[in-house]
């Protein structure tokens, strides 16, 4: 943290590890006094997590400071030339060269906000980028690639790379687009672009509640988004269901209504837990729609020269709206001019503006890093989207619609049902805390939530998980099992129910300590393992959302009872903007 002082000097704190560790050394510097500073938590890109490596860098003055969010490709190339010419370098970052060229540019005599501009024209890569100068009322800030939103409060402005980070001071946000430096002097803010051309914007207000960010008096935020998806669940749906056309009414999509009569593939791209709700799409929407689906991850997407047709939409599935592999996906699609669609939950966010059209989760802000409410939501507007689309071509009938839309509607009421069985997930979660390896798996819908449940474990407990489809066990991974690895298999009463169950027969034999998730009512899974959760009998396109749910109460509970923080667990960022 880097704060200018009342008499013009500057302050900067550092600290490694965790927030609470900066508070306490800030605690000891009772001169720090300012209204003007910075502050950067970072996310190590480059060289170790350590107090020389952590936000903010400072040039060799240390009158210059500045936070980083994002990569700057070409910092070794722009490093050596500083080193030539005498800079002193403190960190390992690719950061720190950022403040080193500002300083660069003041010495030929420049001012600060001409330095930074001109610093900004030779940065390759992607930047969030915040700095202020010693002796100077400003903040100075830009976006390329990695984003940045500009908080309108009372009396003061706020810059943030999220919205989650100033909701609490204020709802009046501006969102930066690439390429645009915005300058708070005192009470004035103008924003240009790197080129220094004007640009207006314009104010939108946020509608997220501060206290929906807040953890209601649980624990962890996990849990509390976690037993939150009643509401989640019913925040998606609501207004978007037609109960007498039996259809679903996504006015996200009205602008390209035409355009999606045209099309005859998707392809979905997204990360992490989006690119499982992905899987899931692709069952619903050919099932449903009758459309073909591939589903790539984003991350992989751009590398792999897709082969789009006019006739292919891409389907971008993001929480954050920021992550920067699904951003680069769409963008690459729209390179190729194919109609580029969202499922993004957070309002505003660059993927949801950089789209042609997309639809809004309404899951409310998530806090916790690893995503469950989100997760679910994307699977809920996925159906939705599903069934928009099958009842426009005709691929499903108006029956089908009613009998999926009264699925829908009870989903919120099924799910408080199941969040009832949380104790005894507990108790199961506290017999398997202490394993080292696990297997998630399931066929056809539970496919994709074997490989999100496994994904959870991984993430909160540092358990060695792997999602597997059941029927792909034969061809190599059963070779692992024997009384010492647990698998979790999902088993409800679907359409391969049969199939799984000689599955769960194969690992049985081989002694697999067994948990197991099936419909309620099912009592054929007792004799092998007293560990049997159960979820309510529903239509099959929706089972996933209730299967997942154990699952992360599951990964919730081992992680709490290793001691461990979920909503915090180490090396993870809740929005990743890097590639
Ligand atoms: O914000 P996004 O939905 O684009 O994020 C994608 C992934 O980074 C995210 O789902 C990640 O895998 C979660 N931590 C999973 O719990």
């Amino acid at each position: 943290m880097s704060i200018i002082g009342v008499d013009g000097g500057m302050k900067t704190v550092r600290a490694e590890g965790r927030i609470v560790n900066l508070e306490k050394k800030i605690k000891q510097h009772s001169d720090i006094d300012g209204c003007i500073g910075i502050a950067h938590t970072r996310w190590a890109t480059h060289g170790m997590p350590s107090e020389n490596n952590s936000h903010p860098h400072r040039d060799c003055s240390g009158k210059i400071s500045i936070v980083h969010n994002g990569i700057i490709e070409n910092h070794e190339d722009l490093r050596s030339v500083l080193i030539s010419t005498g800079h002193g370098f403190d960190s390992d970052t690719d950061s720190e060269v950022i403040a080193h060229m500002i300083e660069n540019f003041i010495d030929q005599g420049y001012s600060f906000v001409e330095s930074f501009h001109k610093t900004l024209s030779h940065l390759r890569g992607t930047y969030g980028l915040v700095a202020v100068f010693k002796g100077e009322n400003k903040i100075i800030g830009a976006r390329m690639g990695s984003p940045l939103v500009v908080g309108v409060g009372v009396n003061e402005y706020l810059i943030a790379s999220d919205i989650t980070a100033i909701v609490k001071h204020t709802k009046d946000v501006i969102y930066l687009d690439d390429g645009e430096v915005v300058l708070i002097d005192g009470g004035d803010i103008a924003i240009e672009t790197i080129d220094r051309l004007k640009i207006k914007k314009s104010v939108t207000e946020i509608s997220w509640d501060y206290l929906g960010a807040q953890k209601n008096g649980q624990p962890h935020f996990m849990l509390k988004e976690i037993l939150e998806q009643p509401e989640t669940v019913q925040n998606s749906i609501r207004g978007r269901i037609d109960f007498h056309k039996g259809t679903a009414v996504l006015g996200g999509l009205k602008d390209v209504e035409c355009k999606l009569k045209e099309i005859d593939r998707i392809v979905i791209v997204g990360c992490g837990s989006a690119y499982y709700a992905g899987l899931i799409g692709e069952y619903l929407i050919e099932q449903i729609a009758g459309i073909p689906v591939e589903v790539e991850l984003a991350s992989e997407f751009r590398y792999r020269k897709p082969i789009l047709s006019q006739r292919t939409a891409v389907l971008a599935i993001s929480q954050s709206g920021e992550t920067a592999d699904t951003l680069e996906a769409i963008r690459e699609a729209k390179r190729k001019n194919v109609l580029t669609l969202g499922i993004v939950n957070t309002v505003g966010s660059t993927i949801a503006r950089e789209t042609d059209a997309g639809v809004y989760n309404h899951a409310g802000p998530e806090v916790g890093v690893a995503s469950t409410k989100a997760f679910v939501s994307q699977v809920v507007v996925l159906c939705l989207l599903a069934l928009y689309v099958g009842r426009e071509n005709g691929n499903f009938s108006k029956k089908e619609g009613l009998e999926l839309i009264k699925s829908l509607t009870e989903l919120p009421k099924n799910i408080k049902g199941l969040l009832k069985s949380k104790d005894y997930i507990k108790d199961v979660a506290k017999q398997f805390s202490d394993i080292n390896n696990c297997f998630f798996l399931g066929r056809k819908f539970m496919a994709p939530i074997a490989y999100e449940g496994s994904l959870k474990l991984k993430e909160v407990s540092y358990i060695h998980a792997e999602g597997y489809t059941t029927g792909e066990m034969k061809h190599g991974p059963i070779a692992l099992i024997d009384e010492g690895f647990p698998a979790i298999v999902l088993c409800p009463k679907d359409s391969v129910y049969t199939k799984t169950l000689s599955n769960i027969e194969e690992l049985n034999a081989r002694k697999c300590p067994m948990i197991c998730v099936t419909t309620s009512g099912n009592t054929d899974l007792d004799k092998f393992t007293n560990n049997v959760i159960y979820i309510p009998n529903i239509s099959e396109y929706l089972l996933p959302v209730v299967a997942t749910i154990p699952l992360q109460l599951f990964a919730y509970y081992v992680s709490c009872e290793k001691g461990l923080n979920p909503d915090m667990p180490r090396n993870l960022a809740k929005s990743v903007t890097v590639e």
